[in-house]
C-alpha cells in the first residue's frame, strides 16, 4: 500500500465520489482519470488558457492547478453534469450552439462552466462583466464574439441551475 494515498470524498454532478489520491494528483488527472469525465480538457496544463474550468463549491477553477486532495468534502460540477436530462444541451450550452460560439470546440467545456459560474453570482451580468470573467480563458479559433453572445442569450434566458446538483456557494 502507498503511504503516500489519502482517501478523500466529495460529491460530483451529484453523487458522491471517494477514492485515494497523491499529494501529485491535480484535479484534472483525477477527472479524465479514474472519474471518466473527459468533457473537461487539457489545453496549457499550466494555469494559462482556461481549457480545464470546472466548478467546486460555486467557484471557477483551473482543474490543471487545482490538487485533488483538496476535493476533500467539497462540491464539484464538471460539464458532463450541466444538463437537466442525459443527452439534453443545458439553457447556455443551448446558447453557445444559436448563436455560433463552437468551432474547434477545445476551448467550449471550460468557456461555459466559466460562464456557468458567473452566472450563479450575477445572473444578469453588462458586457463587460462577461467580459472581464472570460479574461483566463483562451479559444484559438477567436470566437470571442459569439462566445460573449451565446453568455448574455443564457443570461436573458434565465439562468437554469442542474436539478440534480447541490450548488454551494464559496465563503
Ligand atoms: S489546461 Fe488548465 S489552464 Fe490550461
Ligand atoms: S472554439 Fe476552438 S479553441 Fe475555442
Amino acid at each position: 500500500m502507498n503511504k503516500a494515498l489519502q482517501t478523500i470524498s466529495f460529491t460530483v454532478n451529484g453523487s458522491p465520489f471517494t477514492t485515494q489520491v497523491g499529494p501529485g494528483t491535480m484535479l484534472l488527472d483525477l477527472l479524465r482519470g479514474s472519474l471518466g469525465l473527459t468533457g473537461t480538457k487539457e489545453g496549457c496544463g499550466e494555469g494559462e488558457c482556461g481549457a480545464c474550468t470546472v466548478i467546486v463549491d460555486g467557484m471557477a477553477v483551473n482543474s490543471c492547478l487545482y490538487p485533488a486532495l483538496e476535493l476533500q468534502g467539497r462540491t464539484l460540477l464538471t460539464i458532463e453534469g450541466l444538463s437537466r436530462e442525459p443527452g439534453q444541451l443545458s439553457l447556455i450550452q443551448r446558447a453557445f450552439v444559436d448563436e455560433g460560439a463552437i468551432q474547434c470546440g477545445f476551448c467550449t467545456p471550460g468557456m461555459i462552466m466559466k460562464a456557468h459560474a458567473l452566472l450563479l453570482r450575477n445572473p444578469a451580468p453588462g458586457e463587460r462583466e462577461i467580459q472581464d470573467a472570460l479574461l483566463g480563458n483562451l479559444c484559438r479559433c477567436t470566437g470571442y464574439v459569439q462566445i460573449v453572445r451565446a453568455i448574455r442569450r443564457a443570461a436573458e434566458a434565465g439562468q437554469e441551475p442542474p436539478a440534480n446538483v447541490r450548488e454551494r456557494q464559496h465563503e
